[in-house]
C-alpha cells in the first residue's frame, strides 16, 4: 500500500468525534467512576527526603471514623517489580523502612469517604531516623552516571574543531524542574474478583499499566483490565504506572471493595513525575563566515535514586546541524528525588533550547543572521550516520516561516524596534523531534447497519486520537465518518502502545489502516465464488471503497454495499485484525521538523515580558487533520510559553519539599499569556509508514523557548541563561 492510496479526506479536517460528547460531561474521565460499595483512598507521605522509617504509630487513624484499612511497609504484602522498569514507573511502594525523597508514599489510608481517608491520613504519626539528604547537582556525595539515555553521541574531534575555531561560544544555560500539571487531577479506581483486576487509570498506556499490574501482583495479565477511555491531558505523566496506581489495586485488594484515589493538586507535583531541572555547558566554534566547526554540548540533569530515566537531553545537538565535530553527552546525578520522567518533548525541549540560544549567541558574534546561520549549517543528510532523511522540509519551514513572521522587517541591533515604548524584538530557533513508532495492533468490525466498530487499546489524552483514527478507517472502508465508532482506552483492546514520544498516530493510525484494507479483504474472500456477486473473484487491488460500498472501478453497476453481503450471506458483521510495525531501517533517517519565530515586547522599565505573536512552520509529514493538528502546536507553544517565562517547581534546597505545590503559586500560561500564534504545515507524506504520518505532539514545544528568549535579547541586549525568564532577571 502506497501513501497515494490512501487518505483524501486530510485537509481542513474533521471536528473532534468526542467533542459533544466532552463538553456535554458524557465523557467518563477516570475519577468519573463510581461502583457499588466505592471506598476511598488517601496517601500518606514522607515529610524528609532521606533516612528510615523508625516508627509508625496508625492508631489514632486506624480508630478514625470510616476506616477500613492503614496499609504501611509493615503490613503490605511484597510485591514484585515490572521488568523494563522505565515504562513499569519506580520501583513498588511499602516494601521497605527507607525514604528515597521527600513526598514518598509510606502509607495508604482507606475510609468509607474520600473526606475521612484524608482526615485519617493526617493522624498518622511517623517517626524518621533522617540522613543528610543529596539534593544538589553539585554533591560530591553523589553518584555521576553518564549517557544513561544511551544516547551520547561523538563524531570527529570537538576539541580540536573548537581550538581552531575563528569565532567560538561558551555558554551555560540551565532550565528548572517543571511540573506537567493537566488539568485533570490523575486518579485511579480498581477493584478485584479472585485475582481479576480491573482498573480506571489516568494513563498513556492501558496495555502497559496491565502488564506492570499483573507482575507486580502476580496475577495473570489476561485478568486485568486497564480502563481510559478519556484522559484530562498527561503531558507525559501517564506514561510510567507510578505507586499511587500499585497502591489503590493494593487498597482494593486489602479490604475487597472497590477503592478510589484522586490525588489533590498538590500530589500531582509529587506523585507523577516532572521535567527535571538541567544546567548545559555549550560551546560553538565556527569559521569567520559561520561555517560550523565544532559543537560540544554537556548536559546535567537529576535521576531518582532507584530509577533508570534518562531522557534525551542532547540528542537533538547531533542531529540539527551539518557539523563534522561533535560531543554531545549527558551526565545524571543521583539524588534524593521522586522519579523524572517525560515531559512535553522531554530531553528536546530543553535541549534545543540551549542548543539554539546558543546558536543565536554564534550568530550575533559572527554578525550574521540567524536564519542565514541555520541555512549555512543545513544537515542536507543524517549528519550522524551520513544516510538520507525519510523526509525532511526544514529549508522550507525556515523560509515559510520567516516570510509569515515578516523576518526581514527585523533589524539586527538589539534594542533597535520599538512599539510605543516598548522594545520589540525578534527570535527565532529549529525544532527537531525524535519520535518513536512502536507496534501497534487494531481490530475492525462492520455490521448488516452499515456501521464499522474500530478499536485498539490506546488512548486519547486530548490530542484528537479518536478524530484521526475516524478519519483514518472511514477511509480505508469507505464511509462517511459518522458510521465509524472508535473504540481506545482498553486493555481488552488490541495491545497498542504508548501514547508519547510522539509515535501513536504513526503507529496506531498504520494499525487502523491495515485491519480496515483486512476487513475490505474479508468481505471479498466471502464474495470470492459468489455468482450473484459483481465483486465475485475480484482482489484487494481491482476494488475500490466508497459511500459504504465496495466497487470495481469504471464499472458503477458492478458495486455491493457491506450490508447486502452480511445479509446475503446470513452474516451479523465481519472483523479483521490489523498491525503495524516497528519502524524499520529502511536505510533512510525519521525526524520532525519545525522553525519557531517570536515577536516579544519587554517594557523597559518594569522588565516585563509580553509575546505577542509566534508564528510555527511544521514539517509534520502528511497532516491527517489541519483543525486538531493546528491544536495540538497551538497548545505546546502555550507549553513553550510557560516554560520560558512562568513555570518553575521550587523544591526547598534543605528538605527537598516542594514549595509551590498549588496552581496559586506555580504558574502556567493563562489566556491572557497567549497571542496569535500562526501554524503554518509544510511537510510532505513521510515515506517511513504507510499514512505518511510524523507526529506533532512534542514539536509543538520543542524550539518555542530559544526564540522566545532570543528575542528577548533582541529586544533588550541582555543574554538571559536561566528559565523562567523572569521580571527580576530582566531588571
Ligand atoms: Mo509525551 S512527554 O511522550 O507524553
Amino acid at each position: 500500500m502506497t501513501t497515494a492510496e490512501v487518505l483524501s479526506l486530510v485537509g481542513p479536517g474533521l471536528d473532534r468525534v468526542d467533542g459533544r460528547q466532552k463538553v456535554a460531561g458524557a465523557a467518563p474521565y477516570p475519577g468519573d467512576f463510581s461502583l457499588p460499595h466505592l471506598a476511598h483512598a488517601a496517601l500518606v507521605q514522607a515529610t524528609v527526603a532521606a533516612g528510615r522509617i523508625r516508627s509508625i504509630d496508625a492508631t489514632a487513624a486506624r480508630a478514625a471514623p470510616g476506616v477500613l484499612a492503614v496499609i504501611t511497609h509493615e503490613n503490605a504484602p511484597r510485591l514484585a517489580r515490572a521488568p523494563g522498569a522505565l515504562t513499569m514507573g519506580p520501583p513498588p511502594p511499602l516494601q521497605h523502612d527507607r525514604v528515597l525523597h521527600h513526598g514518598q508514599h509510606v502509607a495508604v489510608i482507606v475510609a468509607e469517604t474520600a473526606e475521612q481517608a484524608a482526615a485519617a491520613a493526617r493522624l498518622v504519626e511517623i517517626g524518621y531516623e533522617q540522613a543528610q539528604p543529596l539534593l544538589d547537582l553539585g554533591d560530591p556525595r553523589a553518584e555521576r552516571i553518564d549517557n544513561g539515555a544511551g544516547r551520547d553521541v561523538q563524531r570527529g574531534d570537538a576539541a580540536a574543531g573548537l581550538a581552531s575555531s575563528a569565532v567560538a561560544v561558551d555558554v551555560t544555560y540551565t532550565t528548572p524542574t517543571q511540573t506537567h500539571n493537566p488539568l485533570g487531577l490523575f486518579a485511579t479506581a480498581a477493584y478485584w474478583d479472585g485475582d481479576a483486576l480491573t482498573i480506571h487509570d489516568s494513563t498513556q498506556g492501558p496495555s502497559f499499566v496491565r502488564r506492570a499490574l499483573a507482575v507486580t501482583f502476580g496475577v495473570p495479565e489476561s485478568g486485568v483490565r486497564v480502563l481510559a477511555p478519556f484522559v484530562g491531558g498527561a503531558f507525559g505523566a501517564g506514561l510510567r504506572v507510578w505507586e499511587h496506581v500499585v497502591l489503590v489495586a493494593l487498597a482494593a485488594r486489602t479490604v475487597a471493595r472497590p477503592v478510589r484515589l484522586v490525588l489533590t493538586r498538590a500530589q500531582m507535583f509529587s506523585s507523577i513525575g516532572y521535567r527535571p531541572r538541567t544546567v548545559q555547558r555549550v560551546r560553538i566554534g565556527a569559521t569567520g563566515t559561520g561555517e560550523l566547526a565544532a559543537i560540544d554540548h554537556h548536559g546535567t540533569e537529576p535521576a531518582a535514586l532507584e530509577d533508570s530515566y534518562a531522557e534525551s537531553l542532547t540528542r537533538g545537538t547531533s542531529v540539527l546541524y551539518a557539523c563534522g565535530n561533535l560531543s554531545a553527552r549527558t551526565t545524571q546525578v543521583r539524588l534524593n528525588v521522586a522519579c523524572p520522567t517525560w515531559m512535553r518533548g522531554p530531553g528536546e525541549a530543553p535541549g534545543i533550547f540551549a542548543l539554539e540560544c546558543a546558536m543565536d549567541e554564534l550568530a550575533w558574534e559572527l554578525g550574521q543572521d540567524p536564519v542565514e546561520l541555520r541555512l549555512r549549517n543545513y544537515a542536507e543528510v543524517h549528519p550522524q550516520t551520513g544516510r538520507p532523511w525519510a523526509s525532511k522540509a526544514l529549508r522550507a519551514c525556515y523560509e515559510q516561516g520567516a516570510e509569515r513572521f515578516g523576518w526581514s522587517r527585523r533589524t539586527a541591533q538589539p534594542r533597535s524596534m520599538r512599539a510605543g515604548g516598548l522594545l520589540v524584538g525578534y527570535g527565532m530557533a529549529s525544532a527537531y523531534y525524535g519520535y518513536v513508532q512502536a507496534p501497534c495492533q487494531a481490530r475492525a468490525s462492520l455490521g448488516r447497519d452499515g456501521i464499522a466498530f474500530v478499536r485498539s487499546a490506546g488512548t486519547d489524552i486530548g490530542t484528537g486520537t479518536y478524530t484521526v483514527m475516524t478519519q483514518v478507517a472511514a477511509e480505508a472502508l469507505g464511509l462517511p465518518p459518522g458510521q465509524v465508532r472508535l473504540g481506545l482506552g482498553d486493555s481488552d483492546m488490541p495491545p497498542a502502545p504508548l501514547q508519547g514520544g510522539s509515535g501513536l498516530t504513526a503507529a496506531m493510525g498504520s494499525a487502523v489502516h491495515a485491519a480496515c484494507r483486512q476487513l475490505v479483504q474479508a468481505f471479498l474472500d466471502v464474495v470470492a465464488d459468489d455468482p450473484d456477486s459483481p465483486l465475485r473473484g475480484c482482489g484487494l487491488a481491482d476494488v475500490r471503497v466508497g459511500d459504504g460500498r465496495i466497487s470495481r472501478p469504471g464499472e458503477p453497476a458492478s458495486s455491493e454495499a457491506y450490508g447486502a453481503i452480511l445479509s446475503r450471506h446470513g452474516l451479523d458483521e465481519l472483523s479483521a485484525d490489523g498491525a503495524s510495525a516497528r519502524r524499520e531501517d529502511t536505510g533512510m533517517e525519521p525526524g520532525i521538523f519545525a522553525a519557531k519565530f517570536a515577536e516579544v515586547h519587554v517594557d523597559p522599565d518594569l522588565g516585563l515580558v509580553r509575546v505577542t505573536r509566534v508564528v510555527a512552520a511544521v514539517d509534520g509529514g502528511r497532516i491527517l487533520n489541519e483543525k486538531t493538528a493546528t491544536s495540538q502546536i497551538i497548545g505546546g507553544t502555550v507549553g513553550g510559553i510557560g516554560m520560558t517565562l512562568l513555570e518553575e517547581t521550587v523544591a526547598d534546597p534543605g528538605t527537598g519539599r516542594i514549595a509551590n505545590a498549588s496552581f496559586g503559586d506555580y504558574l502556567v500560561a493563562v489566556n491572557a499569556d497567549v497571542p496569535d500564534i500562526d501554524v503554518i504545515f509544510v511537510g510532505e507524506p513521510d515515506p517511513m509508514n504507510p499514512i505518511g504520518v510524523k507526529g506533532v505532539g512534542e514539536v509543538a514545544i520543542v524550539g518555542v523557548a530559544p526564540a522566545i528568549a532570543n528575542a528577548v535579547f533582541h529586544a533588550t541586549g541582555r543574554r538571559i541563561r536561566s528559565l523562567p525568564i523572569s521580571i527580576e532577571q530582566l531588571l
